[in-house]
């Protein structure tokens, strides 16, 4: 079983974070009142499967008193239809009739339909759970029938004191700047920051270099340093980002998000001239860079929050203005 799957929370005392969320379904198990469908929202590896098989398990009082089915997977009408006529006729011998859709924003547009056929009967004591990482594409008639519990994303806090817990119950000694590492890369997944934990303990290393190549997180720095070091050359930039980015498979969004984490790392050392405060692997290169320019583009990176193709492009007129 992977570390992530161990270390789902069993109860709520072992749920990082989420409070709001999780004051709310506590409410409602107190006072047994529950809505008709919950929609759990938020970005990957945060909590919305765990805190819906808690709440079912809670609701029941019983483990695995639910049924849970990945949208991803059985898309269609049919499978909902099946899925309904379970809710309406045979029972499951619990209390309640709870089914977890996950990642329910795949669902054909047909099977939304027979979904909401079902909302709008509303058997007794039968209760959906949904869990989308993609708010946009579930259509506005399941959310208006659905209590929306928006989780976030976790803390670098959270995460880090989350790792070290699950280190310390598998008796494994991981530095604490490794730790750290983990924590800032992960972008505030959970599961993402303790699978790279896994990855990182199955190679063996104990030293922060060692783990940063272990993980090796895609865009290199010679490549992010090259578009630092060229800003005001913006043919060149383009260059760039042509053959060493896009041409190596990563997107858009890879590129943003790994050049804001690059040029904030860059004025860290440029302030502090400790790598160790930073995410970097090297500072070689670093001495010649332009503090007033990164400022400027890290501010504007930080504003630009969604990415797409035809933002890039007039990405590229930022690298290219005047003092
Ligand atoms: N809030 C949380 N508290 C504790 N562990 C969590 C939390 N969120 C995620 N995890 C860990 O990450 C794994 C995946 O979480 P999951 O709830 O499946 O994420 P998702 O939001 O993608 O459904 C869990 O098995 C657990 O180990
Ligand atoms: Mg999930």
């Amino acid at each position: 079983m992977s570390l992530a799957n161990k270390y789902r929370p069993k109860d709520w005392d072992d749920v990082i974070e989420q409070k709001y969320a999780v004051q709310i379904l506590q409410n409602h198990l107190m006072n047994k009142k529950f809505n008709s469908v919950y929609l759990f929202l938020a970005p990957a590896g945060v909590g919305k499967t765990t805190l819906a098989r808690l709440f079912a398990s809670k609701i029941n009082n019983a483990p695995d008193s639910y049924v849970e089915i990945d949208a991803a997977s059985y898309n269609s009408a049919e499978a909902m239809r099946t899925l309904v006529e379970n809710a309406s006729t045979g029972s499951i011998g619990y209390e309640y009739k709870i089914f977890i859709i996950d990642e329910v924003h795949a669902l054909s547009t047909q099977a939304f339909q027979v979904l909401l056929k079902i909302f709008e009967e509303s058997p007794k004591k039968t209760i959906f759970m949904l869990c989308t990482t993609e708010y946009k594409k579930v259509p506005d008639t399941i959310k208006s029938r659905s209590l929306i519990l928006k989780l976030a994303k976790i803390t670098n806090k959270g995460l880090h004191d989350r790792l070290k817990y699950i280190c310390e119950k598998e008796g494994l000694n991981v530095s604490d700047d490794i730790l750290t590492y983990i924590s800032n890369v992960a972008h505030g997944g959970l599961r993402s920051g303790i699978s790279k934990l896994e990855q990182v303990i199955s190679a063996g290393v104990t030293d922060l270099a060692s783990a940063k190549k272990v993980l090796d997180l895609g865009i290199s720095e010679d490549v992010l340093l090259e578009v630092i070091t060229n800003l005001d050359d913006c043919s060149k930039v383009l260059r760039i980002v042509e053959d060493e980015i896009y041409a190596q498979c990563f997107g858009p969004e890879d590129f943003k998000v790994s050049l804001q984490q690059y040029v904030t790392d860059v004025l860290k050392y440029y302030y502090t001239n400790e790598i160790r405060y930073t995410n970097l692997s090297s500072v070689e290169g670093l001495n010649n860079v332009d503090p007033i320019k990164l400022r400027k583009l890290l501010k504007k990176l930080t504003f630009m929050n969604v990415v797409n193709k035809e933002i890039m492009d007039g990405l590229f007129i930022l690298f290219n203005e005047e003092e």
